[in-house]
């Protein structure tokens, strides 16, 4: 059963999390992970809902991520390290630094499927995917990210906007009106 297989990660993540070097241990099973990325790749895709949180404490956060090539979502801090493992199609980070009235475009990221990367705690990135396929992947957050006060920021001005997930999806862009993509 692929869902079995994302349990058994979720449980060795919560391990990984609460251990002392958890920052290399969570990295190094994610590499691991991909060992199987096929069959975790079937059970994301089998959650109605394209981002789920599947779990949280104050050790981690764990959300399974699926994202469409048209649609950007609007950039946004985490205030923690992320993780993340592709285990299908290609999620792309764009990514931001905030200047005086501006955010400043600083590159696009493409991770594929079967690699893992993380963004630092001060990362600020949009996010959508690649190629003709949605992405699926696994986000493992360094903390209880849905505890914390956190801020999207406006495309233009690059001004905080509070998080939640309704602005989050209401500020998407499509990608094909987007300099970023150009
Ligand atoms: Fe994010």
């Amino acid at each position: 059963m692929p869902q079995n297989i994302l349990e058994d990660l979720i449980l060795r993540i919560r391990q990984a999390a609460a251990s002392e070097d958890r920052v290399s241990a969570i990295r190094a099973l994610l590499q691991e992970s991909q060992a199987d990325k096929e069959e975790l790749a079937e059970a994301i895709a089998a959650f109605e809902e394209d981002e789920v949180m599947v779990f949280e404490d104050e050790t981690c956060s764990i959300w399974t991520c699926r994202y469409f090539a048209d649609v950007v979502f609007a950039p946004h801090e985490h205030c923690m390290g992320v993780h993340i493992a592709v285990y299908r199609g290609t999620e792309v980070e764009v990514l931001y630094k905030r200047e005086p009235g501006k955010l400043r475009h600083g590159g696009n990221s493409l991770v594929k499927a079967g690699s893992v990367v993380r963004l630092g705690p001060e990362a600020i990135h949009a996010i959508t995917a690649d190629g003709n396929a949605q992405s699926h992947a696994i986000h493992v957050y360094e903390g209880p990210l849905t505890k914390i006060e956190r801020s999207l920021f406006d495309w233009t001005t690059g001004e905080r906007v509070a998080f939640s997930m309704e602005n989050f999806h209401a500020m998407a862009r499509r990608k094909a009106s987007m300099a970023e993509f150009s």
